[in-house]
């Protein structure tokens, strides 16, 4: 066996199709990147249309098989029309990252119910629903994964964690529950934790250069997270090779929580 063909069999991802939510931006842009330059046909979902498209130009380019779709995951309905769509372009998903994530942060004082309801929906319930609706059909066909983009919030107080640390501690146990369901059936559930990571969720933090650099300080790595550091964990995640890894939450942060 070439070495080639050893790393297909664990890590290929050709003929799987994916759906990617928050895939226009970010840390949900390099994963479907990384998923579709690993052989998987990638389905975007987010808001905004021309950042959906210029992704998926740029998947296209680099020849990959992409396509979007145009949904607000913020109600039910719109997240029931998304999964529909998503699952017309290339079939139903054997791959499903929830990585659209909002990050609204008022002061806990003034957390009102309108933030509460909105984070609890995209964070939170869009996963819970996609879920809902294509990991039974996953387990009905043996294979299927499920990977959520949580953060360290889920662990700890940090920066006005308000609703979104807690959006997040529940979506972490919502992959256990999700692990616990479906992994008997070939179908595995895990987390992917972000440290802090330069994209736009954070450009306020982003562009303050001595809370940049001390950030960086905290972590073991010694710099900030990009959102190309994600690509090779979703790899893994998304394919054969981890087949026995199932309800965990695996940290890609430089070391920042253990520091
Ligand atoms: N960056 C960090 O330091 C960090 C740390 C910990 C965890 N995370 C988590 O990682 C994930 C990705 O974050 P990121 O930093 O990559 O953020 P980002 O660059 O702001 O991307 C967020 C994505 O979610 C989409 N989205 C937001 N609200 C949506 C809605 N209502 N309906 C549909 N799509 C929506 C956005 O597209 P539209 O706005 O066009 O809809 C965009 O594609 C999030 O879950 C975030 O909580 C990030």
């Amino acid at each position: 066996m070439t070495s080639h063909s050893y790393l297909s069999e664990l890590f290929s991802l050709d003929g799987r199709v994916a759906v990617v939510t928050g895939g226009s931006s970010g840390i949900g842009r390099a994963i479907a990147g990384a998923l579709g330059r690993a052989g998987a046909s990638v389905v975007i979902v987010a808001r905004g249309e021309a950042e959906l498209a210029a992704t998926v130009d740029e998947l296209a380019a680099d020849g990959c098989r992409a396509a979007w779709v145009s949904a607000d995951l913020s109600t039910r309905d719109g997240v029931r029309a998304a999964a529909e769509q998503a699952a017309e372009v290339f079939g139903e998903p054997d791959i499903l990252v929830n990585s659209a994530g909002i990050n609204l942060r008022p002061p806990m004082d003034e957390l009102g119910e309108d933030v509460w309801d909105t984070t609890m929906a995209v964070n939170l319930e869009a996963p819970y629903l996609l879920g809902r609706r294509f990991g039974p059909g996953m387990a009905e066909r043996g294979f299927g994964r499920i990977i959520h983009i949580t953060s360290q919030q889920a662990h700890r107080a940090f920066v006005q964690s308000g609703a979104y640390g807690v959006s997040k501690g529940a979506l972490e146990s919502l992959a256990r529950s999700q692990a616990e369901a479906w992994s008997p059936y070939g179908v595995t559930c895990n987390t992917l934790v972000p440290g802090f990571v330069m994209t736009p969720l954070n450009a306020r933090l982003s562009s303050d250069p001595e809370k940049v650099a001390a950030l960086a300080a905290r972590t073991m790595v010694g710099r900030n997270g990009l959102a190309e550091d994600f690509a090779g964990a979703a790899v893994f995640l998304a394919g054969r090779a981890s087949g026995y890894v199932t309800g965990q939450a695996i940290f890609v942060d430089g070391g920042f929580s253990v520091h």
